[in-house]
């Protein structure tokens, strides 16, 4: 590098300082911790300052053990003995490690190597909590930084020593750290964005960073097109201090005269790609977003993105250019012209409307800190803390949005945390049928009674879930009893209440269980004079003295002679021809109304099949002169 870039890159920097340092803050993201035993320290409430790597529990929360380790509590050599942290019981271990001598990523990294779940680290002095950052590119540390999975945080000083207190009384001390206050979730639909670089030379960050772009982009489209979420592309730019606006740096680095720049890629102003072209080809891909926007499909500035790195990289010699650029746009559909007329014209003394936005962007606001390095994700007006990681990142987006409204792709299933797999997660469930409450989601498990085949059910989902509506019956029996017995089969369960379970006739119980009625014993039946009464699973034969035939719902007794049989059909009749009068009726009312269920009739054709012609005529003949009076 020479002389004079060194100081213009020195230069841009202080120029990019003035940019955002108005108000340069950098907001200090934070998880809750609550100690849950000892019992005495319960009341107290602690926060730790999220690190910039490795995963947060965003949305989430996660209950352990505090152990820290009497050899290397600093956490700098990777512990003894194959994962000596690993939990033991279901409560995953939370090292405590004391800050210093080495790269906190490298006290978090060889933690999780030995097994623990969460990584705290104790602060060395009395002072406002920082954020654990990644250590600055260097060969050793490239290898383990982003396979870092598990979160951490950097806490107090002083809390840590209550910790330690704790420990050394030899008491279990139980933790709760907390992530669902650390990602605002005011609504359904999540806003954020991505500060990020056209640039694709700068080394492994611009590397993560398409890496990142490309394997984001499903997720991304699949919330853009439902509507789930508004994405917005950010790009940083600096500006050249106005003594220096005809040096041939700021000719080489900025457009519009200076207002906007970008340093050069290779850092030398005289070969390869300019700082310019770096900025213009922001330019493009913010306009490619904003005239998408207007149409849309926002989503295609991922396509193009992917596209344009894969088809003009700076790695192949000239490509990284307008024409290849307008390749990709023509290949995508884009409207070239109305993209050209957004980004207006480069060397013109202007400012630039779009790019002007995004300058004012960088500086911080509300909840929200500075935009200091790139690539910075945001997410509901909060500065995302972790690695820059498909899954990771997912988990932030999905934590939110507000409770129960989140998309299907943030229940998939490698934001799962099994909680379910453990005692069902403490939800109801139905082993015999398999079918459980417990859903494991990106928050930890809730208890949401399923819906099933189309069924729903409804409930606590803690103790209690039962299906609901048309339907309920096919599943499980609606949870109702129902029993089969030599083919036979009686059920709790009917189709036309929406709910609950009615044991059947014949049977007593709650619905749940069942028991046969034995009517015979407790004189419910077959109380007519001189019957045999045997009890049956759901019901009881009764035989009456002699050849008599029994009606059920009569309970009585009638002879099986035909004549008299006939008289009775022949009253049976009249009964109902009647009812047009008033002795009708009250007949029919009080005498006859449960003769004239069709089991009756079904009971009577079948026993007098030889009779049954001469009755029929005697009743018309009978019934004709009555019905006209
Ligand atoms: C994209 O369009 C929506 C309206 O459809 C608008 O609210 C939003 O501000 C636009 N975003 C940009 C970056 O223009
Ligand atoms: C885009 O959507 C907005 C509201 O969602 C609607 O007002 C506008 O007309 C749409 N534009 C186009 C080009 O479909
Ligand atoms: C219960 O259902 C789950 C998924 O629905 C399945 O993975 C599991 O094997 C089932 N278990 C039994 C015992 O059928």
């Amino acid at each position: 590098m020479t002389c004079m870039a060194l100081f213009m890159m020195a230069l841009l920097v202080v120029s990019m300082v003035l940019v955002s340092s108005v108000n340069a803050r950098f907001v200090v993201q934070k998880s809750n911790i609550r100690i849950l035993s000892p019992h005495n320290l319960r009341s107290s409430n602690h926060v730790g300052a999220m690190a910039n790597f490795g995963v947060p529990n965003y949305g989430g929360s996660m209950v352990g053990s505090i152990v820290y380790p009497e050899k290397g509590y600093l956490g700098c050599n990777p512990f003894d003995g194959h994962e000596p942290f690993k939990s033991k019981s279901h409560r995953p271990t939370i090292l405590l490690l004391d800050r210093g001598d080495c790269y906190f990523a490298l006290k978090v990294w060889n933690g999780e190597q030995a097994g623990s779940a969460a990584v705290l680290v104790a602060d060395s002095t009395n002072e406002p909590l920082i954020t654990m950052d990644s250590p600055e590119e260097s060969s050793h540390a490239v290898g383990y930084i982003e396979k870092i999975g598990i979160p951490s945080a950097l806490i107090e000083k002083s809390f840590a020593e209550t910790l330690k207190t704790a420990l050394t009384k030899g008491e279990d001390v139980t933790i709760k750290l907390d992530w669902s206050e650390s990602m605002p979730h005011p609504d359904e639909r999540v806003e954020y964005e991505l500060w990020t670089n056209s640039n694709d030379e700068c080394g492994s960050l611009c590397d993560k960073q398409m890496n990142f772009i490309k394997n984001f982009k499903g997720h991304a489209q699949i919330l853009e097109k439902g509507g789930y979420t508004q994405f917005t592309p950010r790009y940083m730019t600096w500006f050249c201090p106005r003594p220096f606006l005809l040096s041939s740096q700021c000719k080489s680095q900025c457009i519009n005269r200076g207002r906007y720049c970008a340093p050069d890629p290779e850092q030398d102003f005289k070969e390869g790609y300019q700082g310019k072209d770096v900025v213009i080809e922001n330019l493009r891909q913010l306009c490619v977003h904003r005239v998408a926007n207007e149409s849309n499909n926002s989503w295609v500035w991922w396509d193009y993105v992917t596209d344009f790195h894969i088809r003009c990289s700076m790695k192949k010699k000239k490509r990284y250019s307008k024409e290849c650029a307008e390749e990709v746009m023509k290949s995508l559909d884009l409207p070239i012209e109305e993209i050209k007329k957004c980004m207006g014209n480069p060397e013109a003394d202007v400012e630039n409307d779009v790019l002007k936005m995004e300058q004012d962007l960088q500086v911080g606001r509300g909840s929200r800190g500075d935009i200091t390095f790139l690539p910075t994700l945001v997410i509901n007006n909060v500065q995302y803390r972790g690695k820059l990681d498909r899954t990771a990142v997912l988990k932030g987006i999905c934590a939110g949005f507000k409770e129960t409204t989140e998309p299907s792709i943030c229940l998939s299933r490698d934001l799962e945390t099994n909680e379910c797999l453990k005692r069902n997660g403490g939800c109801w469930q139905d082993k015999q049928h398999n079918i459980t409450a417990c859903k494991d989601t990106f928050r930890g498990r809730v208890c949401e009674c399923p819906l099933l085949n189309g069924v729903q059910y409804k409930g606590d989902g803690y103790t209690s879930c039962q299906a609901v509506g048309p339907g309920r019956c096919t599943i499980n029996n609606g949870g109702c009893w129902s029993e089969t017995r030599n083919g036979k089969t009686f059920s709790a369960c009917s189709e036309s209440h929406l709910t609950g379970c009615q044991c059947p006739h014949g049977f007593r119980g709650d619905g749940h269980t069942c028991k046969d009625v034995d009517e015979c014993k407790e004189g419910l039946a077959c109380k007519c004079d001189g019957c045999t009464c045997k009890d049956t699973w759901g019901g009881y034969d009764c035989k009456c003295k002699g050849s008599k035939l029994y009606i059920t719902n009569h309970d009585t007794c009638i002879e099986r002679n035909s004549s008299k049989f006939g008289l009775f059909l022949i009253f049976l009749v009249l009964a109902v021809v009647m009812s047009g009068g008033i002795a009708g009726y009250i007949f029919y009312k009080y005498r006859l109304r449960s003769y004239m269920d069709s089991e009756i009739m079904a009971i009577m054709s079948q026993y007098m099949p030889l009779d049954s012609h001469q009755n029929s005529r005697v009743v018309h003949h009978e019934a004709e002169p009555l019905r006209q009076g």
